[in-house]
């Protein structure tokens, strides 16, 4: 579909949801649980018995959600560049760029992926590359371990932002004072397109790195400024101010969370991200959830970043 195409779909399903249809526009498929990190933050990896999913069942999973309306989607795990299925009869095997390929192939507006960056991703089939940096050198080295920054650096360099490149950071209680340092660094490294921010949300053991709500909402109106000044960050302001907390609540709520649905990677399925699963929307801090919530207020700004459709090759302006 062409590009005006895109544009009347999404014009479409932006109204028929102010209408009150609920029909995804995004979806997140976690392909596998294997992953090469232990991260302090996340609950997600599978240590024991990792589930890898068949190129066949992504491609059930994919049509499925293509056919349920969903026209962007986010492959996640575990790390995507373990992912490996034998081709049938041949000693080869698909990777992520086949499921890349593929997404395209059904017709998704765009297919992005999510790594530690652990592993090289040059030639990425991906619409855009998020990688994992939790903050500059010990920072990051902090939450993810000894050496994981260098080899970071070292592989987002060599992709020489050859598709959108963004960063994105879960700010903790450990890795808060690293965000300026963060910002400078994501500013001047002309590997880097972007940054996004997220903060921690507290699934099970890991709730002692949850960022108190009076430091998020102090950062929050730090990043608003920063990007007033013109730091490249991803996130709308709109939508970094619906990530605010208020009396322990977050203000974006799981109320418009419907706009991606979840499969994740024993095959489940959900409308909703793992914290609906995990009973902790109230102190969620995935960025999702206040773009979601912007948009559904009308907020211009996020509404013309997603018109963007999440392709665009726009370079962050050098200051
Ligand atoms: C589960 S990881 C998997 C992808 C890949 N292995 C990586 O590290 O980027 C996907 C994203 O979720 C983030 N994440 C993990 N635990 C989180 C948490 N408790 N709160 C917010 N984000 C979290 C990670 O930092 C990463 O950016």
């Amino acid at each position: 579909m062409n590009k005006l195409g895109q544009l009347a779909y999404l014009g479409q399903w932006y109204v028929r949801a102010l209408l009150g249809r609920r029909a995804p526009l995004q979806s997140v498929i976690f392909i596998l649980d294997k992953c090469n990190l232990r991260c302090r933050h996340c609950s997600v990896y599978e240590l024991e018995h990792p589930r890898v999913k068949t190129f066949q069942a992504i491609r059930e999973e994919l049509e499925d959600c293509y056919r349920a309306g969903s026209r962007f989607v986010d492959f996640e795990g575990g790390e995507l560049y373990l992912w490996k299925d034998r081709k049938e009869g041949s000693d080869a095997f698909y990777t992520i760029d086949d499921v890349l390929d593929l997404a395209h192939e059904i017709g998704f507006f765009s297919a992005t992926i999510t790594t530690n960056a652990q592993l090289p991703f040059n030639g990425s089939h991906a619409d855009t590359v998020f990688v994992s940096m939790d903050g500059v050198g010990k920072w990051h080295d902090d939450i993810r371990g000894e050496g994981t920054f260098a080899r970071l650096e070292k592989h987002i360099h060599a992709f020489h932002r050859e598709k959108p490149l963004c960063v994105n950071m879960v700010v903790n209680n450990r890795n808060m004072s690293g965000v300026d340092e963060t910002l400078e660094y994501v500013l001047h490294n002309p590997d880097i397109d972007h940054i996004a921010f997220n903060f921690h949300t507290p699934f099970r053991e890991t709730e002692s790195l949850y960022l108190d709500p009076e430091e998020r909402n102090n950062l929050i109106d730090r990043l608003m400024d920063y990007k007033r000044r013109g730091y490249p960050i991803m996130n709308t302001t709109d939508g970094l101010k619906a990530m605010k907390v208020q009396n322990g609540k977050v203000l974006c709520t799981d109320k418009y969370c419907w706009v991606t649905n979840f499969i994740f990677s024993d095959g489940s399925r959900s409308p909703k991200c793992m914290g609906f699963t995990h009973g902790v929307c109230d102190r969620c801090g995935f960025t999702m959830g206040g773009e979601m919530y912007s948009l559904f207020h009308l907020s211009p700004e996020t509404i013309l970043a997603g018109l963007q459709l999440r392709k665009s090759n726009d370079k962050k302006v050098k200051r």
